[in-house]
């Protein structure tokens, strides 16, 4: 079932079963030994520019088979970013460029490749069929009985033929994809067939809607074109390989439909009718129990976020950077999930690089720890930027745990320095209290009389030290506060 108009795409699929049966390629690569990275046998070399600050950043790498799958950054797009994935040896050899003068060098195929593209799939289509055949052969798949080429497990139509939920679709993903999220038109499909219900929140980009698809509900974030980086960026940061996490809002699809005149730029996850944690405590208190099990879900899946996993189901270490109670969401069943990966960032151990330019001054004020209001963090240690998410943490634990009701006493739900700072307070106003005076939230006294609000009270102050190699990791917070859960009877 091929698509008029999808040529390039469709001439890419091919290539991309020709070369599964291909030794890997060599592509171009800055952050590399030699200028050179070599793909395993299914990759590709990829090849992208996007603004940041105002200046073009251009990234040149080799592709994984599981990046690749999650194929909606193979797009070349508007205004700030292009990117393109290619399929011969070194492919990725030319310099994109974002501004229309440029127009050559910002094409998404070089003149070789189009020739080659024009030329070569004639020949290939036969070997890409066999390869298709042999592919779906060696992979089980839902979808595959009825399948004539590589497109094919992709089509929206075999999705909408079945009646699987999203609890099946991503299972299926999770059991046998690439760990990184569903095909590109799998999520087109379900983006393109959720109708939107309500709004229900307004942050710093766009707005959050609930919608349904098939019956169910679904959290849906609008992006206006205007800020399709942070859409880019968002969708790229949830499709990381193993990112899966039942502390970690569980997304579902990014989608982009270009209208014409505008484009809308989508981000579908899981809905959570609680909404964010913010929500959630100004609206009620929580149980010692509450406490701990919101506590201890934050902290694992920072931790999982945190953490590096090394092998070919790995993952490698993010850093939230906008940690805060409007971030975290609450779940149906009391635990929480972290959301707002948009300004997240990841770290390559090989090359001990941070894979975007790093601005570091990006989070929510209030939440900033010292060294990045008083701007002495060192931006060059990956290091610094988890450390100062535990800074966060700390503060988003004081919000919690105020709201924690013993004998009937908690306290009325503030956020963190709201006793000390103006309402939108500026970073100066920020820098004073938390750096100059080195003031922290009031951890009250009658926390001490019980055991889970006294723990509490430590780890957060273990969160908060000026000193960021002192704090507390993220993995050791989620130990203590699992101690702290494991303990029988919660001591009142
Ligand atoms: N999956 C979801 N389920 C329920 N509410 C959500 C969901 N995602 C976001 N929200 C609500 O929308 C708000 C803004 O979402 P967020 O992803 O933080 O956007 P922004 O990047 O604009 O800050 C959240 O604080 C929360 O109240
Ligand atoms: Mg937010």
């Amino acid at each position: 079932m091929t698509r008029p108009g999808k040529r390039s795409f469709q001439a890419a699929l091919i290539f991309l079963s020709v070369a599964q049966l291909a030794a890997g390629l060599k592509c171009v690569c800055q952050l590399c030994i030699n200028h050179t990275c070599e793909t395993s046998s299914d990759g590709a070399c990829w090849n992208s520019v996007m603004l940041i600050e105002g200046k073009e950043e251009t990234v040149k790498s080799c592709l994984s088979p599981s990046e690749l799958n999650g194929q909606v950054f193979c797009y070349s797009s508007r205004n700030v970013s292009k990117r393109s994935c290619c399929f011969t040896d070194f492919c990725n050899n030319e310099t994109l460029h974002l501004h229309p003068e440029k127009p050559v060098e910002g094409s998404s195929w070089s003149t070789l490749q189009l020739v080659v593209m024009s030329l070569v799939p004639c020949l290939l289509l036969g070997v890409g069929v066999a390869a298709g055949v042999f592919v779906r052969q060696s992979h089980r798949c839902a979808y595959t009985a009825h399948k004539q080429d590589p497109e094919e497990h992709l089509d929206d139509q075999m999705l909408m033929s079945t009646d699987k939920c999203l609890k099946d679709l991503i299972g299926d993903m999770s059991t046998s994809g690439s760990g990184s999220g569903l095909p590109l038109l799998v999520q087109r499909t379900i983006a393109r067939t959720i109708v939107l219900q309500e709004s229900i929140g307004k942050g710093r980009f766009g707005e959050v809607w609930r919608g349904k698809w098939r019956g169910e509900d679904v959290a849906v974030k609008i992006f206006s074109s205007r800020d399709e980086r942070s859409w880019f960026r968002e969708a790229e940061i949830y499709q990381t390989i193993m990112l899966r996490h039942e502390n970690i809002l569980g997304f579902i699809a990014a989608d982009n439909k270009d209208s014409g005149s505008w484009t809308q730029l989508w981000l579908v996850s899981e809905y959570h009718e609680h909404g964010s944690l913010y929500d959630y405590l100004n609206r009620y208190t929580v149980s010692v129990e509450g406490m701990v099990v919101l506590a201890l879900s934050v902290a694992s899946g920072l931790a999982h976020l945190h953490m590096e996993i090394i092998g070919t189901q790995g993952k490698p270490a993010i850093a939230h950077r906008d940690l805060k109670s409007k971030n975290v969401l609450v779940k149906k069943n009391g635990t929480a999930a972290i959301a707002d990966l948009g300004l997240a960032v990841k770290h390559d151990s090989t090359t001990n690089t941070i894979d975007i330019p790093s601005n570091h001054r990006v989070g929510t004020k209030r939440y900033m720890a010292p060294e990045l209001l008083d701007e002495t963090i060192n931006t060059q240690s990956f290091e610094s930027f988890k450390r100062a998410d535990i800074y966060s943490l700390g503060l988003v634990f004081w919000e919690l745990a105020r709201r924690c009701s013993v004998r009937g006493l908690h306290e009325d739900f503030q956020l963190p320095y709201y006793d000390l700072v103006p309402s939108d307070p500026t970073i100066d106003d920020m820098r004073k209290v938390v750096c100059e005076q080195k003031l922290r939230p009031n951890v009250p006294n009658q926390w001490q009389s019980c055991e889970a609000l006294r723990v509490m009270g430590k780890l957060m102050r273990e969160c908060w030290y000026v000193n960021p190699s002192a704090r507390l990791t993220a993995l050791r917070v989620k130990k203590t506060v699992s101690q702290l859960s494991a303990t029988k009877e919660i001591k009142i």
